[in-house]
Formats: C-alpha cells, structure tokens, sequence
C-alpha cells in the first residue's frame, strides 16, 4: 500500500495548491483513522456524504450482498435489476406522488444536466434562470448555471441563455417568464455559506413557475437526505418541485445521483431523439443496494427525528467572542468569522487537534460544519471543545 505523498502529488491530478492531506487507514462511524494511527472527527461527512457516518455495517451488508449477485450488467436502462427497481420503488414511496419516477446517474452534476435537459427537452423552451452565488456542479452545464463568477472564467463559453437572478428575493422572481424552460435553486444555498430563504420566497417561486409553465427543479444534492431535519429540505416550505435532483449522502459512501420528476415529463426522454439521455454506469446495482440500505438507516434509526436536538445542542456550545454568526438549519451550519485568515487558521489548527471542519466554495469568511446525523451527544460535546480550542489557539 502506497501512502507516499511524493505518489499523490505527481500522479494524482491535484486540484488546489494546498490539499488537507490525511493519510486514511480506515473509517468507522463519525472517525476517520490516519495512517499514523491519529484518529479525526469528521465533522464534515466527507462533504456532505457520509451522513449515516462511515461503514454503516447494514449499507456495507448491503453491499456485500449485491456484490454475490452481481456488478454492472449493462448499460442504463435496458435490464430489468431488483437493485435499480427497489431503490425506485423505495424512493417514490418518501417523495411526494408527483415526484414518481427516478433516472439514476453516477453524480451530483451528471444529476443537475439531466435535469437541465429534462426541463428543456419538456418545455421547449431554451433559457435557464439560476441563482448568484450558487454552486450546482463542474461539468459544463453544471458550471454554466453556478454563481461563482472566479470559477467560470477560465472555461468559457459556457452554456448560453442562462440568466441569473438573486436568491431569496421576491422582486427577480418576475425574471422567470413564459420563456423560461426551468429555475434551479439549491433549496438551502450550501457552498455560499449556508443561506436558507424565507417560506414566503419559495411559496412565491412556486407560483411564479405555475404561472409561466417554468419547472422548478430543486438541487437538493447538498442538503437532501435528512441534513435539514427533513427527509428532503423542499419540506420545510410546503411545495414540491418538478424535478428533484440528489447525489451525495443518497450512495451512503458510493456514487450515485438521481434527478427525479413526474413520469409524464420523464416520459419525453425516451423519444425525439430517443435516448435523450444516457449513461453507462448509472443505476449501478451496488451503488443502488448502498443507497437504498441507507435510506432504510435514515428511516429504521429515526435519524430525522434527531436532527433538530443536535443542531441545537452544536450551536449552544458553539458560542465564541470571535464567532460573528451562525447559521443553521438542522445539521448544516456555517460559522463566521472577521476574515478569512482566521478561518484558514482555525480550520487548520482543528485539523492539528483531530477534528475536520472546512472552507466554502463562495464564502470566504466561514467555515462549514455537517456532520453525519448519527453523531451523539457526547460526541458533539467534545467536537465543540475541539473547536473552541483550535478558535482559542489562533
Ligand atoms: C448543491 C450541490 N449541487 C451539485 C453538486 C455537485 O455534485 P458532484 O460533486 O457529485 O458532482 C454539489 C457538490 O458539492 C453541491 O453541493
């Protein structure tokens, strides 16, 4: 087994200058263990992953058992598996009825460009109307409806026809019109620093898209799956989107994403053109046997209903003279700071003193904390103190 950084740094595509740079050994529960035997809370769930903690013994069962059946038998949409049936079945049966029917693919972007295609292919209309400062994804069309200006740069062009408006306000509402094919909003805006809009938006861009004819398609690959307190966050404001998109947490550990529609509007895909859209590898039996496992967790655990009381407890003890704000909803939290120096430093010295916390994409002066929704109290208890001292120490 090769843990040499002189490996990883020159035959590993890096993507920053400065990785974190744990070495794994093995991870279990709410820990992950390095190389050296050092143990590390992972108060982030590997970005928002692994949210039934690390090897979940009945989601590695799961596994274990689709693995004795079989691997990839063929491409999306041909073979009829019980892997791919009963995790659909599964999922209609905790969404709302109109959200009835699941095209599986392998991530959270490949999620978001189905649906893209999906509203467009449904509507026939072009245009796309997303969020500042939102993040949906790397790939192309993903990165064409993301906020992040710094990020875009350097790849156009991208995607034409996509207009942004801001989140959380109820005037650019009317930019959504008759020629608006979709709008796509994380519902809890994630890697800007965890932004959560008002009932009263999200009931007024419900009715703004009825209106239009626009699909809503709600990004939920951040802050589905029981994050919020809430098997999906879109519960929170009483209204249902037209496509739903997953990926993250929904594998417990392995790649899958799903965007999720009605049957009538999935019903376009299969002709002019036919297969319009197609993968190889999505719906991979094990990836589904895993995410269907930890569905059965979230619900057999009654993880959800703890969501709230831990939140709570994280941000009682979480109280810091150098903490500007908090914000929070469930499990999902962004803790800010004066600059972002001090948040490097802070995120850093954690590190040192064996708990992960982490930066943001698009805000700076934060940093992030989700961990797996089966930490217990006394472990958030002693994470906290981990925190307060790496704030203390920089
Ligand atoms: C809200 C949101 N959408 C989409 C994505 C992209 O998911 P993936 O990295 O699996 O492509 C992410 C990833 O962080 C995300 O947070």
């Amino acid at each position: 087994m090769d843990f040499s950084q002189e490996t990883f740094f020159n035959h590993l595509a890096q993507t920053t200058e400065n990785p974190y740079l744990i070495s794994v050994s093995y991870a279990e529960g709410i820990y992950i263990y390095g190389t050296d035997n050092k143990r590390y809370t992972d108060l982030i769930s590997g970005i928002g992953v692994s949210s039934i903690g690390h090897r979940n013994p009945l989601v590695v069962q799961a596994i274990k058992d689709q693995l004795d059946r079989h691997l990839h038998v063929m491409v999306y949409g041909e073979f009829i598996q019980s892997a791919s049936n009963d995790l659909a079945k599964k999922l209609a049966t905790v969404l709302p009825p109109s959200l009835n029917c699941s095209y599986f693919v392998n991530s959270g972007t490949e999620a978001n460009e189905g649906a893209l295609k999906l509203a467009k292919r449904y509507t026939g209309r072009q245009e796309i109307v997303s969020c500042r400062k939102s993040y949906h994804g790397s790939t192309h069309g993903s990165l064409s409806i993301s906020g992040n200006e710094v990020k875009k740069q350097a790849f156009r062009p991208l995607l034409p026809g996509v207009k942004f408006i801001n989140f959380n306000v109820l005037e650019d509402l009317q930019q959504i019109t008759k020629k608006t094919a979709c709008v796509i909003l994380e519902t809890i805006q994630g890697d800007a620093g965890v932004r959560i809009p008002a009932k009263s938006y999200m009931t007024a861009l419900r009715k703004r898209c009825d209106e239009t004819g626009t699909l809503l398609i709600l990004d939920e690959i951040q802050c589905g799956m029981g994050r919020t307190g809430t098997l999906f966050a879109f519960e929170h404001f009483g209204i249902v989107p037209d496509i739903l998109t997953v990926a993250k947490a929904f594998g417990g550990g392995l790649p899958i994403g799903a965007f999720v529609s009605d049957k009538k509007v999935m019903a376009c895909l299969t002709h002019d053109p036919a297969l319009g859209h197609i993968t190889t590898f999505g719906g991979n039996p094990v990836c589904c046997a895993s995410a269907l496992a930890t569905l059965n967790v979230i619900q057999n655990d009654r993880l959800l209903e703890q969501v709230e009381e831990k939140g709570k407890l994280f941000e009682s003890l979480l109280r810091h003279p150098k903490i500007k704000e908090i914000r929070r909803i469930g499990l999902m939290f962004a803790i800010d700071f004066e600059s972002a120096e001090m948040v490097n430093r802070i995120v850093l010295k954690a590190k040192e003193l064996g708990v992960i916390c982490y930066w943001f994409l698009s805000h700076p002066y934060s940093f992030r904390i989700a961990p797996p929704l089966t930490i217990t109290k006394k472990q958030i208890e002693e994470s906290c103190e981990t925190i307060l001292m790496a704030i203390d120490n920089t």
